[in-house]
């Protein structure tokens, strides 16, 4: 294969259309081919607007690529992968594959077999900042790693019906840190979750808005992730690895990088939620996707860690639930 690929784009809600965005002018290898949505409203508008084919037939946007990349609700993600798979498809998948542990290695085991390209979205592994910080701390020039901290905190939660069938915060939220501290760090086998609903609706949910997890290393290191559904002030995703050489931050909280100055004060602009602060990671990802389909170079996040990714979520909130310490090898 040369040139871009065409990549069918399923679920055109809030990330889904982030990811129209990106293929339709933001991604070098990747193009926006077609796009699907089981509303035809929402598929028919962004089509409109991108100008380029729509469907609300799955089938029919398979027809028409050779690579989808899903962005439905997460219930919907294993089923959309395995069809994909068995009509040898190549599949990026929003994070997380599924709501429960045997559907998403039912779906691995289906890609596996197809042979096809996975990857999932978890796009700070390819952000500019992110994957800086890794390839240095990946090198040594840290030292030994002793600690860990991260902050992923939402300016404002999202719509109720979202959260019904989000799998809850761990599986959410947590997710994308526990995949870095994964990456960054190395493997953790023991986590320690606390979780508070600060609004009675996330209560009278079963789920939580705030969380602390503190995470042990199998290396000795330990680390503290905090989360929030609403943190009001903006969007904030922020780490901070130290080693026994130097410590790394990475935190990038502006859009633009203009201070505005009067007498006894300097502001600045904070990015209001994942779009504002991520635009080009999510492009990242598509092309690396893209690159893995066109030329066989590796995604840069593959199925296991996913899933890897997925055990520790599991276990934050069994822990959350028991109030005691949990290893993510209970679930293996
Ligand atoms: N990586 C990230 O930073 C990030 C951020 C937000 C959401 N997500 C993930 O993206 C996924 C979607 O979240 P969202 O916030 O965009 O949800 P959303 O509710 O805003 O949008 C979902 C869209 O999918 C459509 N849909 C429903 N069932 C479908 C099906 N069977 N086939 C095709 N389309 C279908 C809906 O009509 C809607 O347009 C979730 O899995 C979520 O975890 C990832």
């Amino acid at each position: 294969m040369t040139g871009q690929v065409g990549v069918g784009l399923a679920g055109l809600g809030r990330m889904g259309r982030i990811h129209a965005a990106a293929l339709a002018g933001r991604c070098s290898t990747a193009r926006l081919a077609c796009v699907y949505d089981a509303d035809p409203d929402a598929a028919r508008a962004v089509g409109a607007e991108l100008d380029v084919p729509w469907t609300a037939s799955y089938e029919e946007l398979l027809d028409r690529v050779d690579a989808v990349a899903i962005a439905s609700p997460t219930g919907t993600h294993a089923p959309l992968t395995t069809i994909a798979a068995a009509a040898g498809k190549h599949v990026f998948c929003e994070k997380p594959i599924s709501l429960d542990r045997a559907t998403t290695v039912a779906a691995l085991d289906a890609v596996e077999a197809a042979g096809v390209v996975f990857q999932v979205g978890f796009h700070r592994r390819s952000d500019p900042d992110w994957a800086a910080a890794a390839a240095r701390i990946h090198a040594g020039e840290l030292g030994e790693v002793t600690f860990f901290r991260t902050s992923l905190r939402d300016m404002a939660a999202p719509n109720p019906a979202f959260l019904s069938g989000s799998g809850g915060f761990f599986l959410d939220v947590t997710v994308h840190d526990l995949d870095v501290a994964r990456w960054l760090v190395g493997e953790v086998v023991e986590v320690h979750a606390h979780g508070a609903a600060s609004d009675p609706a996330f209560a009278a949910l079963g789920d939580i808005d705030t969380a602390v997890v503190v995470l042990r290393f199998a290396n000795g290191a330990l680390g503290v992730i905090d989360n929030s559904r609403s943190a009001r002030y903006g969007y904030e995703c922020s780490t901070e690895v130290m080693g026994t050489l130097a410590t790394a931050r990475i935190d990038a909280p502006h859009v633009r990088g203009v201070e505005w100055r009067t007498p006894g004060l300097a502001s600045r602009d904070i990015a209001r939620d994942f779009e504002e602060r991520y635009p080009w990671a999510y492009a990242a990802e598509l092309d690396a996707f893209a690159r893995a389909v066109r030329d066989g170079t590796p995604p840069p996040v593959t199925g296991r860690d996913a899933l890897a990714a997925f055990d520790l979520a599991l276990a934050a909130d069994e822990s959350w639930r028991t109030g005691r310490p949990v290893s993510p090898e209970v679930f293996v």
